[in-house]
């Protein structure tokens, strides 16, 4: 994963992009905050988060400086897979609260200027839904709402594709005496998008949704819409880690990011620009997850030229597949920042994602002490910033043990340490009360960490004290401030344990210098700001334990950094 630091010693990492323009969008240099609305705040004491408590934390948003709020699947759903399982697309799950309260949530969110997005579930939905039931019996109007396929002649399944949660991605039904797919658990049957009708249906949940007033949708698991119409087995990736229960044990050339599947993205674009063209009002957005190559990924934002559009941004996983403090280098995140923007066209819009529910959270892949030089970078860079909940006053993974666990993914002993993603999901610490104040004292679905007394949102809510929270509070103010200038950004990797980001605007710049402090270094290293003239900067911001004092000023052309210590310098030029 690393490259070559004697090469990179030599060829300094360029970055330079237009940033943007003063007839921006509202989306297009936003801050996106994601809810997972199980774990967020549980008004009515029940265990879980529900939608009061969204409604209650909405001062939170404003004050953290969120644009738009993204909320993991609230629509009806058994939660085999934590909602990501729906059995009704028009109700609202009982656990979460009613439509009433999602109207009151997008009513009060709009009042102080937030945008509230749903997650779409498409690609699947719970075999409890009944269109599924109908599937199964066979019935005529359902009977192709589900990908179905015989058995071979020996009774295996119809091919060999593997779920993404292991093992083969076929079920048998006894009931209809065929097999079905599911890329998720057996309980996620996957819908057959060849079917109009099919596509018909799901338009309609988009539209119901826009009528009720949200202002976009982040689409799950696009890559897995469509799968190659004659079944044909997917070859070996020869991956050696991939063992043949294993997902990436194929080569998905069969069954991800289909050609078809491109065209769904930009059909259902196409309906949410004209929902905002006859109805008014700040553009609906769609924001997609495809966790792929770059080449898969791109599409996905519509063609090069821009003629047919698709995702208004697809989420840069860039910063979380195959990268982590183990085997990567500050090479590794100038490279992630520069092919990315060498393959975005420059029409479209960059995103920067460190964190989900559905992978460890940055202390624990980047480090208990990087959150705030991470945060910094993410903030910093141009286009949007997408925060998991937790991570603006860096809350840590929480301790799950397994019979405490609940994700589908990890139902067997031997792969829950790895596999699991209850570690990212536990409840929010609020405070230092009872539950973390996520409840009033009710058992949570999953544990409430043991390190919410110390490590809370009320314990770093003091403007005078610098904190994690306040940290990301003041990137967020610096987002609003410069986002109507124009500049050019420039990242090189000044060593294989320091980057330095410089936006530069007229007159002026702003520069990140971070010191990941990774693979033992831990010696004090002398570093400078590249193609600089000026001899003095600001210390803007500082991450918390620094030795720099906000307001001070050095040499931007030497000065030293401790492992994880990270700079915000103002440059007056
Ligand atoms: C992606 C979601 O983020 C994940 O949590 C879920 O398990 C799968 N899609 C299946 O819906």
């Amino acid at each position: 994963m690393s490259w070559n630091s004697l090469w990179f010693s030599l060829v300094v990492l360029y970055l330079s992009s237009a940033v943007c323009s003063a007839k921006e969008e509202w989306w297009q240099h936003g801050v996106f905050y994601q809810v997972y609305p199980r774990s967020f705040r549980d008004v009515n004491n029940d265990g879980n988060g529900d939608l009061a408590g969204v409604i209650e934390k909405l001062p939170h948003f404003k004050d953290a400086g969120v644009d738009g709020v993204w909320l993991s699947p609230i629509m009806k759903s058994p939660q085999i897979d934590a909602g990501y399982d729906i059995s009704d697309y028009y109700t609202i799950e009982d656990m979460y609260g009613s439509v009433e309260d999602l109207k009151e949530l997008i009513r009060k969110a709009h009042e102080i200027g937030i945008k509230i997005i749903l997650d779409f579930v498409p690609n699947h939905t719970s075999n409890l839904h009944k269109w599924f039931q109908e599937s199964e019996d066979n019935n005529e109007d359902y009977k192709d709402y589900y990908v179905w396929a015989d058995a071979k002649g020996d009774g295996s399944p119809p091919n060999n594709w593997i779920s993404v949660f292991r093992g083969s991605a076929w079920e048998w039904s006894d009931k209809r005496q065929q097999y079905y797919l599911h890329h998720f658990v057996k309980e996620q049957p996957d819908l057959n998008y060849r079917n109009p009708k099919v596509r018909e249906d799901m338009k309609k949940v988009l539209v119901h949704y826009l009528d009720l007033g949200v202002d976009g949708f982040r689409i799950d698991a696009i890559p897995y819409l469509v799968e190659d119409k004659e079944l044909r087995d997917e070859p070996r990736s020869f991956n050696p880690s991939a063992t043949p229960m294993d997902n990436d044990y194929l080569e998905h050339i069969y069954t991800n990011n289909q050609p078809e599947t491109y065209d769904l993205i930009y059909e259902w674009r196409k309906l949410v620009d004209d929902y905002t063209a006859q109805n008014g009002g700040d553009a609906r957005i769609l924001m997609t997850e495809a966790y792929a190559d770059l080449d898969h990924t791109m599409p996905y934002y519509g063609t090069a030229d821009g003629s047919t559009k698709g995702a208004h941004f697809t989420f840069n996983f860039f910063f979380i597949s195959n990268f982590n403090k183990n085997i990567s280098t500050a090479h590794d995140i100038a490279r992630i920042v520069y092919t990315w923007q060498n393959a975005l066209p420059s029409i479209y819009t960059s995103n920067w994602v460190l964190g989900n529910h559905d992978n460890r959270r940055i202390p624990t892949r980047l480090g208990v002490e990087n959150i705030d030089g991470f945060n910094m970078l993410v903030q910093l860079l141009p286009g949007i910033a997408v925060t998991y909940n937790g991570e603006e006053f860096g809350q840590e993974d929480g301790e799950v043990t397994y019979e405490q666990g609940k994700d589908p993914s990890a139902r067997n002993r031997s792969i829950f340490e790895s596999a699991s993603r209850d570690f990212e999901r536990t409840p929010l610490q609020w405070n230092d009360s009872v539950n973390a104040g996520f409840n009033a004292g009710a058992e949570p679905w999953l544990p409430v960490s043991e390190k919410y007394k110390e490590l809370n949102l009320a314990y770093q809510l003091d403007e005078n004290v610098l904190s994690h929270f306040q940290i990301y509070r003041k990137l967020t103010r610096k987002r609003k401030e410069d986002a109507t200038k124009s500049g050019t950004t420039d990242i090189w990797a000044i060593s294989d344990d320091v980057i330095v980001l410089k936006r530069s605007y007229i007159n002026q710049h702003t520069v990140l210098a971070f010191k990941l402090g990774w693979h033992g270094n831990t010696e004090e290293e002398t570093v400078y700001v590249p193609s600089i003239k000026a001899k003095e900067a600001t210390v803007a911001l500082t991450n918390v334990g620094s030795s720099y004092e906000i307001g001070s000023v050095i040499n931007p052309q030497s000065f030293k950094l401790k492992p994880h210590e990270s700079l915000v310098l103002d440059i007056v030029c």
